[in-house]
This record gives C-alpha cells, sequence and structure tokens, in this order.
C-alpha cells in the first residue's frame, strides 16, 4: 500500500469516527492475511521481547523483514540468526546510537514496525514511527508517563497512523471466553474484577550484576525499581478486564487508589545470593520499588476493579483474574479455578470446577481460539502471542484501525504514573485523563466481535 492511499484511508476511517474491529479475518477466525501479499515490518529492540516476536514473524510468508535495529550488536546478531534460521534474507541493521532508528523509520519501504525496546524508549521510538507513517506496533507498557501517553494520542490524531498497542493477554484463551460469557449475559450485570501482574523477576533481572552509574541496558527494567514506586506493569492485567467492561467504549476509568507495602524482596534476594550479602553495594541502595503494589480503580459505570503488581516475592506466575457479576463469577487463579452460576450450578454456593468448569470453556471457546488452536500450539506464552501478532500483521497488511488502539495504550499504560501519584499521596485518589476527549460515550466495543 503506497503512503498515499494509506493516507485516503485513514482520513476515511478516522473522519467517519469508526474503528474497525480487526480485519474479517481476526474478527471470524478464518483465514489471516488477506490483504497485501506482501507486508514489510521492522524490528527496534532486538532483545528478548523483540527476537520472540521476530520469531513468529519469520514464520508467516507474507512477512518480509528488511531491517532490524538495536544498539546491542549481540541482539543484533541473535536476530540475524534467527532470519537465517528460517532462510531468510539478512536485515539491514541500524545499530550505533540510542537514536539509530531514526534512520530506519525514515525509509519508504517499510509499512510496519514493532517496537519493543526498553519502556523508556517507546514513546520516543513510536511517535517518530508515526510521524514517518509507519504502522506502530508497541510494547507494553505504552507509556510510563502522563505526558507520554497524551503524546501518542495526540501524534496519532494529528498523522492519522494507527498504532496497535501489542497487549498479547487480551488473547488469553479463558478471558476470551468470559468475554463472550458476559456478552451472553451469563454472569448478569458485571460488578467487579481483579487482575494483576504477579511474577518473580529475581531469575531474569539480576539485582546482583546491575551497576546503578553503568550506561549499560541490560538491567534496565531496575533503574525503575531503584527510583520509583508503582505498578510498573499493570496492562496484561487490566487489558482483558478493560475489555470485559467496556473501557472507553462507553464506559472509562474515573479514579484508582493505591498502596504499596515496604521493599524487603530485592534485598532479601542480594543478601543472599551467593555473591552478595549484606556489604554487596547494590544491598546499600535506597529500592524505592514496593514488593506488592495493590491498586482499585472506580470505572463510571460503578465496577471496581482490583490490580496487583507483585514483582520481588517469591511465587508462581500468575495474573489474578476473577469477575463478579450480579448472576454469579468466574476465578481463573490457579488454586480455584471455577465458576458459580446462580440458578444454574447444581450446587448453592459451591464453584463448579474441573469438568464441570471445562464445559463452560469449551462452550464459550472464542472462534480464533477454535479454529487456530494448532496454529498458536508452539508461540509464545501459551499461544497468545500468535493471536497478537497475526492480528497486527493483518492490521498492517490492509491498514485497518487496530483491535487495541492507541487509546486504550495511554489510558491503560497510565495506571503506571497515576498509581505512583497516589502511592506518594498516601493513597490519595487519583482521577484518570479522558485520553478519547468524551468519545468514549459513543465508542462501541469491538474487541474479540
Ligand atoms: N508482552 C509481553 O509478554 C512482553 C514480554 C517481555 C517483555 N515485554 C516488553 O518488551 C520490551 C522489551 O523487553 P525485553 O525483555 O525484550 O528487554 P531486553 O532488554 O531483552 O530488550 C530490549 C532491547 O532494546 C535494545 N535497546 C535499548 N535502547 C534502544 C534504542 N534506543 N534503540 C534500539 N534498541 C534499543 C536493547 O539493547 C535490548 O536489546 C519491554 O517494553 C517489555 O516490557 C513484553
Amino acid at each position: 500500500m503506497t503512503n498515499i492511499k494509506r493516507r485516503n484511508f485513514i482520513k476515511s476511517a478516522t473522519a467517519a469516527g469508526v474503528g474497525l474491529a480487526c480485519s474479517p479475518g481476526v474478527i471470524a477466525g478464518k483465514n489471516m492475511f488477506s490483504g497485501k501479499d506482501e507486508v514489510s515490518v521492522a524490528v527496534i529492540g532486538t532483545g528478548n521481547r523483540g527476537r520472540s516476536l521476530l520469531n513468529l514473524l519469520v514464520k508467516n510468508t507474507s512477512v518480509r523483514i528488511p531491517a532490524i535495529c538495536d544498539v546491542d550488536d549481540n541482539a543484533l546478531a541473535q536476530a540475524q540468526k534467527i532470519l537465517q534460521n528460517n532462510d531468510r534474507g539478512k536485515a539491514d541493521e541500524y545499530t550505533g546510537s540510542d537514536y539509530s532508528y531514526k534512520e530506519l523509520l525514515v525509509r519508504t519501504d517499510i509499512d510496519g514496525v514493532i517496537v519493543a525496546t526498553p519502556w523508556e524508549w517507546h514513546v520516543p521510538v513510536a511517535v517518530f514511527a508515526m510521524k514517518n507513517r509507519k504502522y506502530v506496533g508497541l510494547e507494553v507498557p505504552a507509556a510510563i508517563t502522563t505526558e507520554e501517553c497524551w503524546e501518542l494520542v495526540d501524534v496519532h490524531e494529528e498523522t492519522g497512523t494507527n498504532l496497535m498497542f501489542l497487549e498479547n493477554c487480551c488473547y488469553d484463551r479463558e478471558t476470551m471466553a468470559v468475554l463472550q460469557m458476559l456478552r451472553d449475559g451469563l454472569f448478569g450485570i458485571p460488578v467487579h474484577a481483579t487482575c494483576g501482574y504477579r511474577h518473580n523477576y529475581w531469575g531474569s533481572n539480576s539485582f546482583i550484576e546491575f551497576r546503578e552509574d553503568s550506561a549499560d541496558n541490560k538491567h534496565w527494567r531496575n533503574r525503575h525499581y531503584l527510583k520509583r514506586n508503582a505498578d510498573l506493569y499493570p496492562t496484561h492485567g487490566i487489558g482483558p478486564v478493560a475489555n470485559w467492561f467496556n473501557i472507553n467504549r462507553g464506559n472509562r476509568f474515573d479514579y484508582l487508589t493505591s498502596v504499596a507495602t515496604k521493599s524487603k524482596g530485592i534485598y532479601e534476594y542480594l543478601e543472599n545470593h551467593p555473591e552478595g550479602g549484606r556489604d554487596h553495594p547494590n544491598a546499600k541502595l535506597d529500592w524505592k520499588q514496593g514488593d506488592i503494589v495493590t491498586t482499585i480503580i472506580k470505572t463510571s459505570n460503578g465496577e471496581s476493579i482490583i490490580i496487583n503488581y507483585e514483582s520481588h516475592l517469591p511465587r508462581p506466575y500468575s495474573r489474578d483474574y476473577s469477575l463478579n457479576g450480579t448472576k454469579g463469577l468466574w476465578s481463573g487463579e490457579y488454586m480455584r479455578r471455577g465458576i458459580y452460576v446462580e440458578g444454574k450450578s447444581p450446587v448453592p454456593h459451591q464453584w463448579e470446577m474441573g469438568e464441570a468448569y471445562d464445559v463452560y470453556m469449551k462452550k464459550y471457546d472464542h472462534p480464533l481460539w477454535k479454529n487456530h488452536e494448532a496454529d498458536a500450539k508452539n508461540s509464545g506464552h501459551g499461544g497468545i502471542d500468535y493471536f497478537m501478532i497475526q492480528a497486527f500483521v493483518d492490521c498492517v497488511s490492509q491498514n485497518l484501525y487496530p483491535p487495541i488502539d492507541v487509546y486504550d495504550a495511554a489510558t491503560w499504560s497510565s495506571i503506571v504514573p497515576l498509581s505512583e501519584q497516589s502511592v506518594a499521596g498516601g493513597s490519595e485518589p487519583v482521577f484518570f485523563p479522558d485520553f478519547t476527549k468524551g468519545r468514549w460515550i459513543n465508542r462501541k466495543p469491538s474487541f474479540g466481535l
């Protein structure tokens, strides 16, 4: 698609004030990639996540990968290996400076770009990409300050260039089934949900090797834990819940309040590590990030949502999803995966679990999952990455409005700075900006339809 054609398409789509849920292929769960025969996608940030997405892109024969960018030669070399192992040509490399991405993004032969850099580079790269008319796929969280959230929205509106927020957890099989159940009225009127990101980062983010005064970006997350006290990773939890509650589409987040515990987990790790101890320099740093940050959001339609962020205590991984409605409830938590529907569940006050639970999940399985389970099987995070990347490629190839848009990116990611403000202010309520500027009232639910 030429830039001119693309501009016309976007103009007519935004002028009409509509956003297509996703490409027809994605909506109906049938053949995907029904747009251009070939689409060219570049990857900026070829670290762990960038390479994992690249691994999916190379499996799609309609995707060309002409260019990659990273400041780390080793990350680029590993990305080239992926291309080589999949019989792809070598991609042009952009490296040498933090701003090398600009040289890549001014190229005119690139349709879309995946941004998988550290958080602080998300917005500068995405903004430059939109200004250069590249369809952006932006990793999570989209932004880490409220100003950055606004910048994404403003530049999208100024340029008409699309941005898909790559919140893969929206494609989680069970939460998509729950979305179907809600739309079918199984739980009555939704009232409350829980969600979160509970993942012990000790293994993947060494606090021992981190050097506060070093410019190396291997341990970039640690700088945030050192300086901030917030829910730094809210969107894996809130994405599916925002879809359940039609956020930015007839409903909106009104305000939140957050509380953080003390910070003990990082010290425990440092002091007990074989190379650590109480005298290790990093054990003497003043780490700001609390071990658990709990946020409660109130929506304009009257629902409440609890979001947990826990990254430095020993624990199994969890995203803590649950939902309560006037007719029943669902819990996706590992130890209590169950459902209860008043008047339908056979034993009053008791969860339906095991096989009885599976019957619901099968009945409400989303068509995407029903039709593409085998394709998704070996992709990342239990299959969700497959659906996300296919939706992105499909949207780029036809320049469709994305299923998870810039307003979702800004609203969900704003929980980072707003929770930080609330924690710092003694759990004061903090009101959400309306990134849609009132359009949430008339926008219609679209995800998964
Ligand atoms: N959706 C998911 O499930 C998921 C999973 C993991 C990570 N992520 C997100 O992906 C992003 C990357 O995380 P990661 O774990 O891959 O980190 P990483 O450190 O492994 O990779 C980041 C890469 O970006 C490069 N980089 C840094 N500054 C750059 C710049 N100015 N220009 C170009 N490249 C630059 C680094 O050298 C590194 O190779 C983060 O936003 C993270 O939150 C998402």
